[in-house]
């Protein structure tokens, strides 16, 4: 493969432009990428490069934009296109942001195979469906992987990487220094599996929070302190694994110590909830006590959480692990 994207300005085309189109052109370009911008709908571009230009600028006023360049720069190096053709052309990077639609992606990146070339790495933003699914078949599927991001991924720098088994470990690996490039955290998973991995430890967390609302252990609400100011405290610095580590004196002794616990525990953890009926009708309620579920309500809350992500943010980036 050629050089990295990383070297080369203007290698990186986004196609997709609505919510996670829009976050990853911020990043490309706050690292100073070029970025070409393309969606089927050119007046959803026009929308997302209005709503970009916002966003950096209050960005900007907050001292909060990132990367070195300045909100107007960073604006110049984004560009519209109407041709998917031409977006792609000479780019080493293209990061697919189309909606969650298997058929959709399947024949975008048929698409895409046909008229990129063998330096270009696809990227699909997809949050669950597996490489095989999306990449099988392809004559470039060696170049072929997904780069699945965390909404915000402005504030929330995690990106899995999960390979397609005939995905060049090269590919991984450029993509790798290039999410490292822009500022993101990404990791490896060496093969992939449904739900990644963000995805699975969520699931398992909001199934046994479904549970004990529903048996009436606990409030929907002081269920959810139990992660903000219980467990999520810590989640912000340091993983599942290494809190087992600190908690004991090393993982050998966690595990001695509380192996059994854990085990009993575990073991009366009841079956996949239904996500319905009368629990869905008390946890809807609960959480409209909090934040009333119109759009003005909803979006208030969500600006406030990505205030909130955007501080602990540059709270994590100030703390050096010792
Ligand atoms: P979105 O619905 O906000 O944006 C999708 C955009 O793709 C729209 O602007 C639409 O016009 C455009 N589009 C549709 N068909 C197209 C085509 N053939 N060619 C070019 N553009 C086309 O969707 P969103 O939320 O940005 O999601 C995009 C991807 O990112 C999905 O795979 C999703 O699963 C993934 N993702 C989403 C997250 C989220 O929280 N929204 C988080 C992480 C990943």
């Amino acid at each position: 493969m050629a050089s990295p994207a990383s070297s080369a300005p203007g290698g990186v085309a986004v196609v997709g432009s609505g919510l996670i189109g829009r976050s990853w052109a911020m990043l490309f370009a706050s690292a100073g990428f070029k970025v070409k911008l393309y969606d089927i709908e050119q007046r959803q571009v026009t929308y997302a490069l209005d709503s970009i230009r916002k966003e950096m600028k209050l960005l900007e006023r907050s001292g909060s934009l990132k990367g070195s360049l300045g909100a107007e720069e960073q604006l110049s190096l984004i560009s519209s296109c109407s041709d998917i053709r031409e977006a792609v052309e000479g780019a080493l990077h293209v990061q697919e942001c189309v909606p969650e639609n298997l058929e959709l992606k399947k024949q975008l990146f048929a698409q895409l195979d046909g008229i990129v070339g063998d330096q270009v790495v696809l990227s699909s933003s997809s949050s669950c469906l597996l490489p095989t699914r999306l990449f099988s078949g392809l004559v470039h599927v060696k170049q072929c992987l997904v780069a699945h991001p965390v909404n915000p991924p402005y504030y929330v720098p995690l990106v899995e990487l999960v390979p397609h088994p005939e995905t060049a470990p090269a590919t991984v690996d450029r993509t790798y220094a290039l999410m490292r490039k822009i500022g993101q955290s990404p990791v490896r998973l060496m093969k992939e599996v449904d739900g990644f991995a963000l995805n699975r430890l969520q699931y398992a967390i909001i199934s046994e929070a479904w549970r004990l609302v529903e048996e009436g252990v606990v409030s929907p609400g002081d269920l959810d302190l139990v992660m903000s100011d219980g467990l999520g405290m810590r989640y912000a610095f340091i993983g599942p694994l290494e809190t087992m580590h600190l908690n004991a004196e090393g993982m050998l002794s966690y595990c001695d110590r509380y192996s059994e616990g854990m085990k009993h525990v575990l073991k009366t953890f009841g079956p996949v909830p239904e996500f319905s009926g009368a629990a869905a009708e008390k946890v809807h309620q609960a959480m409209c006590v909090k934040v009333p579920d119109d759009p003005e309500h909803l979006a208030a809350r969500r600006e406030w959480r990505d205030r909130c992500l955007m501080r602990l943010a540059r709270l994590k980036s100030q703390l050096q692990p010792q």
